[in-house]
């Protein structure tokens, strides 16, 4: 293990051990393996959105002075998201400024970008990978995305996201959140969808606060509502939810990490059960596939985006931290699967096949698997061979 991994294994087993589900608590800093989205990133992912509104899901609000908030739609213009043309968020801070009336503030929901951006999704499946190491997966999988703007309060205000154990991660500018315990909202429903105006009761509430670099967390059970800093700093963070559903059904199920094609043969008792009807199982998939591509994308709740160009016709090795799956079909089938994504293919060739791929050795596309291989190029599990 090099020391970056063990900085990370450490922090992860600290905050599994001392937090999770139990206290929400706030880091000013944890190890840079965790947070490799920044700024750069984050526009890269926004601008994307904004030439593809269509196939995004933004929501932007407009916050009043008054505190009241204006919610301008579910399918905004693009102009509300950073545009290539603005260059840098900082520069699209600028434009919403001149945009709207000085005393208002703006907040900008995009949920799920990262699928569309390799890179983005790595840096997340990077993330929840030391997590998932000491919870196990989350049977509902992790969501991730995007909020964005200079506001007062979270514009529903204080609430709770049922069976969602919380991770933030400013990205630029300070994020503040208040915390009120379940129980606490219990003894004082008014609080619930309040934003300022907590009188005494603020008093046993916890401020939550980090900057870039730092992490915010909080358990599935917590009240929480965003707060801005007084001088309505522009803040942009990544949001990541590990979605331990709800009721009776299993929260998490066991995944090693280190050897996901051992998670992969043992498929967990009752895991087609507590999937069944979840977005997880997709329609005409069986059980042994949806397994597979869950486990392979630990958890994502979309797969990598896939890549358009042909195969190299060059030598090609493994992607590092990409592991191709493989599971037994009755009729000489194999379900085979790589970052989120399944197929399945006939031979007896395959696991052996599979595993030389594994062990990241740069190989020549036999003709037999021609076709696997270009599956498995496009699902971005291979690269062009480095020189020896
Ligand atoms: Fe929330």
């Amino acid at each position: 293990m090099t020391m970056v991994e063990e900085h990370t294994t450490l922090f992860w087993q600290h905050l599994v051990q001392e937090d999770w589900e139990k206290r929400s608590r706030s880091f000013d800093s944890i190890p840079s393996s965790l947070c490799r989205l920044d700024a750069q990133a984050i526009f890269r992912l926004l601008t994307w959105c904004s030439e593809h509104m269509a196939a995004s899901e933004v929501r932007s609000y407009l916050h009043r002075a008054d505190r009241t908030v204006w919610q301008l739609c579910t399918k905004p213009e693009p102009d509300v998201l950073p545009m290539r043309a603005d260059g840098s968020l900082a520069n699209y801070h600028d434009r919403m400024r001149r945009a709207i009336p000085r005393e208002d503030g703006y907040s900008i929901f995009v949920n799920e970008v990262i699928r569309y951006d390799p890179q983005a999704w790595r840096s997340v499946r990077d993330f929840v990978r030391g997590l998932v190491q000491h919870i196990g997966l989350p049977t509902r999988g992790f969501d991730s995305g995007v909020g964005l703007g200079q506001y007062d309060f979270t514009p529903f205000g204080l609430h709770v996201d049922p069976g969602r154990s919380a991770f933030v991660l400013p990205i630029v500018g300070h994020k503040h959140f208040r915390i009120w315990p379940a129980d606490y909202v219990k003894q004082h429903p008014e609080l619930v969808r309040s934003h300022g105006n907590y009188g005494p009761l603020v008093k046993d509430s916890l401020m939550l606060e980090a900057g870039p670099g730092g992490l915010l967390y909080w358990p599935s059970d917590a009240w929480h509502i965003a707060e801005g800093a007084n001088d309505g700093e522009f803040t942009v963070m990544v949001a990541i939810g590990a979605l331990l559903g709800t009721g009776r059904m299993l929260a998490t199920v066991p995944c090693d990490v280190d050897n996901l094609q051992q998670s992969a043969r043992n498929m967990p008792e009752g895991f087609a059960a507590t999937m069944e009807g979840t977005h997880i199982m997709k329609r005409g998939a069986t059980a042994d596939q949806v397994w597979l591509a869950f486990l392979s994308g630990l958890g994502l709740r979309h797969p990598i985006s896939m890549r358009q160009d042909a195969l190299p016709d060059e030598r090609l090795q493994a992607q590092p931290r990409s592991p191709i799956l493989w599971r037994p079909l009755p009729d000489r089938q194999f379900a085979i699967a790589v970052n989120g994504h399944c197929t399945v293919e006939t031979g007896d060739w395959i696991p052996e096949s599979l595993d030389q791929i594994n062990t990241g050795a740069s190989f020549e596309v036999p003709e037999l698997a021609q076709k696997l291989v270009e599956w498995l190029w496009a699902c971005r599990a291979l690269e062009n061979a480095r020189p020896a």
